[in-house]
C-alpha cells in the first residue's frame, strides 16, 4: 500500500502526469499528508513562497440561470437582489488599486443588465489603472468574449463545475456540458488565461467522475484551477446531503498542482466557510493565491452563494489587511507583481 503511494508521488514529481487510476488512488488514499507535503514541495519549486492576491468584487447577483446549488439562482425569491452602478464598480476597483492589489476579479451572476456595450467600458476604464482584470460572468458567445479581451480583460473564470454529463444537465436546468467547454474553448482561443474549476461534493458526483474532471483541466490545460467544496445553500433546490468536502477538496488542489506544477490555485473562499483555517492550510497543500473580498460591506450578505460565507461584516480594507497578516504568519509573502501564468514547459 506505502509503496504505491510513494511511488505513484515520485513519477507525479518525475512526470507531472498521472493516469486516471493513479488520480484516483491518490483522492482515495488515507496517507494524505504525504501527498499535501509533496503538493506543498511542488508550489515551492515551481512558483516560489509569493502568494497573489485578486481583488474579488460582486458586482451583481442577479442570475438568469437556474444551477440547483447557487444561491444566487433565478428561481431564489428570497435574497435580496442588487447590482452595482458601472461607475461605482471602476470606483470600487480604484479603491482596491489603493490598498495595493494587481488583480481584480470582477464576478456576478449572468446579469443582461450589463450589456457588452457598458461591460466593455467597464474593462477599458479599469485597464487604464494599469492593473490585470479577470472576468468570472458566466457563459457569453464568442464575440462576446472577444470584445472583453479586447477591451483588455486579461483572465476569464469559468468552471467546468462538473464533466459528468448527466450530473451537469440534472444540476444545471437550461445549460449543457457540451456548451460549458466549448465557452472554455473560446476563452482560450481568444488569448485570455483560463481559469476553470469544480465544486466538490455535489450530490450525485464519484471520485471516478472528479478523477476525469482532473484530466480535463489538465487536457485543456487551465492557467489556473479552483477548487470549491460544495456548501448547501437552503433556499434551493437541491438534496441537502451531509458531509464536509474540505479535506477531498484539499486532495483534488494538491493532485492538480502535482500535474500542473506551475499554474495558480487559490486558496477558496469555500474552504475557509468550512475550516477556519481553510485558505492558510490549503496555501500550504498547494495553493499560491488568494481571492479577498473586495466588494463594499453593504452587499456582501446579499452575494450569499452559499450561507456562511467569510468576511461578511468586513470591510475592503480591513480583509487587506488580514490576509497580509495571515501569511506573513506560515513565512509566506505577498507578492508585488501581477501574477500571470508563467509557464516552465510542463504542458505541451
Ligand atoms: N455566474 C458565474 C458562473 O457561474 O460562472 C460566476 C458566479 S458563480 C456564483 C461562481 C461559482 O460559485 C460557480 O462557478 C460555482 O462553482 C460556485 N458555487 C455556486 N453554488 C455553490 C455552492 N452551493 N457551494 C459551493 N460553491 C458554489
Ligand atoms: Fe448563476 Fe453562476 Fe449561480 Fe449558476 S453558479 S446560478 S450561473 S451565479
Ligand atoms: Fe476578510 Fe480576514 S480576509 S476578515
Amino acid at each position: 500500500m506505502n509503496r504505491d503511494i510513494d511511488s505513484i508521488l515520485e513519477k507525479a514529481v518525475q512526470s507531472h502526469n498521472l493516469n486516471e487510476k493513479e488520480i484516483l488512488y491518490l483522492l482515495k488514499t488515507k496517507d494524505e499528508k504525504k501527498l499535501f507535503n509533496t503538493a506543498n514541495e511542488t508550489r515551492k519549486k515551481y512558483v516560489g513562497d509569493e502568494v497573489h492576491l485578486r481583488a474579488l468584487v460582486e458586482f451583481s447577483n442577479y442570475c438568469k440561470q437556474n444551477c440547483l446549488y447557487c444561491g444566487l439562482r433565478r428561481d431564489n425569491s428570497k435574497v435580496k437582489r442588487y447590482r452595482i452602478d458601472p461607475q461605482y464598480i471602476i470606483e470600487l476597483a480604484k479603491k482596491a488599486k489603493s490598498y495595493g492589489y494587481k488583480t481584480i476579479v470582477l464576478q456576478s451572476g449572468e446579469d443582461s443588465y450589463y450589456t457588452v456595450e457598458r461591460m466593455a467600458r467597464i474593462i477599458s476604464h479599469i485597464k487604464d489603472l494599469d492593473i490585470a482584470l479577470t472576468l468570472s460572468i458566466g457563459e457569453k458567445t464568442f464575440e462576446e468574449y472577444k470584445t472583453y479581451r479586447d477591451a483588455g480583460a486579461d483572465r476569464y473564470l469559468l468552471r467546468i463545475e462538473t464533466t459528468d454529463e448527466n450530473l451537469y444537465a440534472k444540476l444545471n436546468p437550461g445549460m449543457s456540458l457540451k456548451n460549458r467547454m466549448q465557452c472554455i474553448e473560446n476563452i482560450k482561443n481568444l488569448g485570455y488565461e483560463v481559469g476553470s474549476g469544480i465544486i466538490v461534493g455535489l450530490p450525485g458526483q464519484t471520485l471516478e467522475s472528479i478523477a476525469k474532471d482532473i484530466i480535463y483541466l489538465k487536457s485543456i490545460p487551465v492557467d489556473m484551477a479552483g477548487i470549491g467544496p460544495f456548501i448547501y445553500h437552503p433556499n434551493t433546490s437541491i438534496e441537502n446531503i451531509e458531509g464536509n468536502f474540505f479535506n477531498l477538496s484539499l486532495k483534488i488542489m494538491a493532485v492538480l498542482r502535482l500535474i500542473l506544477p506551475d499554474i495558480n490555485i487559490p486558496a477558496t473562499t469555500a474552504m475557509e466557510t468550512l475550516n477556519p483555517n481553510g485558505r492558510l492550510i490549503a496555501l500550504q497543500s498547494g495553493a499560491n493565491v488568494v481571492m479577498p473580498n473586495a466588494t463594499e460591506t453593504i452587499y456582501r450578505r446579499h452575494y450569499e452563494i452559499y450561507p456562511g460565507k467569510i468576511c461578511l461584516g468586513d470591510s475592503p480594507a480591513h480583509c487587506r489587511g488580514c490576509i497580509e497578516n495571515k501569511i506573513k504568519s506560515i513565512n509566506r509573502y505577498v507578492s508585488s507583481g501581477k501574477g500571470f501564468h508563467i509557464r516552465q514547459g510542463f504542458n505541451k
